[in-house]
């Protein structure tokens, strides 16, 4: 077995550190959200998108779940632009792509459309509840949506204390050669890494060569625990408890979208790009509240062909501490009642440290517990 081939075939690049916008007069003010999106197509962790979504992919994507020539795909990429910027744009035209005063990228105008923002919440996220994150976040943003292919020219800051893990697909899949890891498995989370995360990953180390464990450090959900604060607690976990050779810590700094099983698929096909050949998909994977049933995430992989995916989907059930077991277990492994196992659920977890409060290390090893606990308090 060799790395995963880039989703499409192709790794995409589109950057362009030498291109001149001098003659360029137009531009559309971009949020965080595009920003890490302009990166992310640009270094190919998107492929095959090589720019923002066409509204032919963008009605594709929502309604099959593919972009219009058949390639599965389950996020729209998409770049909305205010009234007022779009008034000013002509299709055909070379735009510059600004956030805060700074150029990063140019896109090629070739359409602007207006979205369907509820048809979009409904099928991408199954709701169209303004109190869901990622629906409230969809309405948010302005409706008019400008497509094209992209170029970065400048790559965005980043917080420095992440910045050194930010790697590209090319430079994951080159490090996992030097590794000479033939099987990895992709590991997305928003969380610190508490015991039933760093169970699933270590039973899938069992079968794979290494760990690619890939942080989502993008915008998050208000009450999420910030990344610059979950970073120290990964690298206390894996300085701890795994063996230094066989994980692989780099950030993913996409925005959280929080759309349960159609994140998963996105989650997925982006870790093969970045040379994954399998990926870990849990319980409510980027699931939020109660609006994905808990193996949601799991089940719509069935949908596909494998081929089509081209990553292996690793699917974990719901796993806990049990006492009686005295052992991180799943209802597949554990034969005792419920009332013997140690579950928390996130929103607890986050209320118990913001107080102060220990979870106990069945639940989560003291070293991430002390770290996070720190972190919360001076944030
Ligand atoms: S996510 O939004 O990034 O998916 P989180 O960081 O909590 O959230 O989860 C990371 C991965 O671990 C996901 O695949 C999720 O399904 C899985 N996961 C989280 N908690 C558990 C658990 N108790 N048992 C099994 N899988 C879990």
């Amino acid at each position: 077995m060799t790395l995963s081939v880039p989703h499409g075939g192709t790794l995409v690049n589109q950057i362009d550190l030498d291109y001149n916008t001098s003659a360029l007069s137009s531009e559309i003010e971009i949020d965080s959200m595009a920003l890490s999106d302009l990166e992310l197509i640009a270094n190919g962790a998107y492929s095959p998108l090589v720019g923002f979504l066409g509204k032919e992919d963008y009605e594709s994507v929502i309604e099959n779940i593919r972009l219009a020539n058949g390639v599965v795909w389950s996020i729209p990429i998409t770049l909305p632009v205010s009234e007022e910027d779009a008034q000013k744009l002509r299709i055909g035209e070379m735009v510059k792509l600004v956030y805060n005063n700074e150029t990063y990228g140019v896109l090629e105008l070739q359409e602007l459309y207006v979205a369907n923002k509820t048809l979009e919440a409904e099928k991408v996220y199954q709701t169209t509840d303004p109190n869901h994150p990622g629906v409230k976040k969809l309405f948010e943003r302005p409706s008019v949506y400008a497509a094209g292919p992209i170029l970065l020219i400048k790559i965005p800051p980043k917080n420095p204390i992440y910045n050194h893990y930010y790697k590209t697909p090319s430079e994951t899949r080159k490090e996992f050669e030097r590794k000479h890891w033939n099987k990895v498995v992709g590991f997305q989370t928003r969380n610190p890494v508490h015991r039933a995360h760093e169970y699933i990953q270590k039973t899938a180390l069992e079968i794979v060569d290494g760990l690619f464990l890939n942080p989502l450090v993008g915008e998050t959900k208000a009450d999420d625990i910030p990344a610059n604060i979950r970073m120290d607690s990964y690298e206390a976990l894996l300085k701890n408890y795994y063996p230094k050779d066989r994980v692989f810590l780099s950030v993913f700094i996409a925005s959280m979208r929080y759309a349960g099983p159609k994140e998963a698929i996105f989650h997925a096909l982006v870790r093969k790009n970045y040379g994954c050949t399998h990926f870990i998909v849990g319980r409510d994977h980027a699931g939020v509240g109660d609006y994905y049933g808990t193996y949601d995430a799991q089940k719509i992989f069935t949908q596909f062909g494998l081929e089509e995916i081209g990553i292996m989907i690793l699917s974990f059930e719901h796993s806990f501490y049990c006492t009686k077991c005295k052992n991180m277990a799943s209802s597949k492994t554990c034969p005792h009642d419920k009332k013997d196992h140690i579950h928390l659920s996130g929103t607890k977890v986050r209320e118990m440290l913001r107080t102060g409060i220990t979870p106990p290390p069945e639940f989560s090893r003291p070293e991430v517990v002390e770290i996070l606990i720190k972190g919360l308090k001076n944030s």
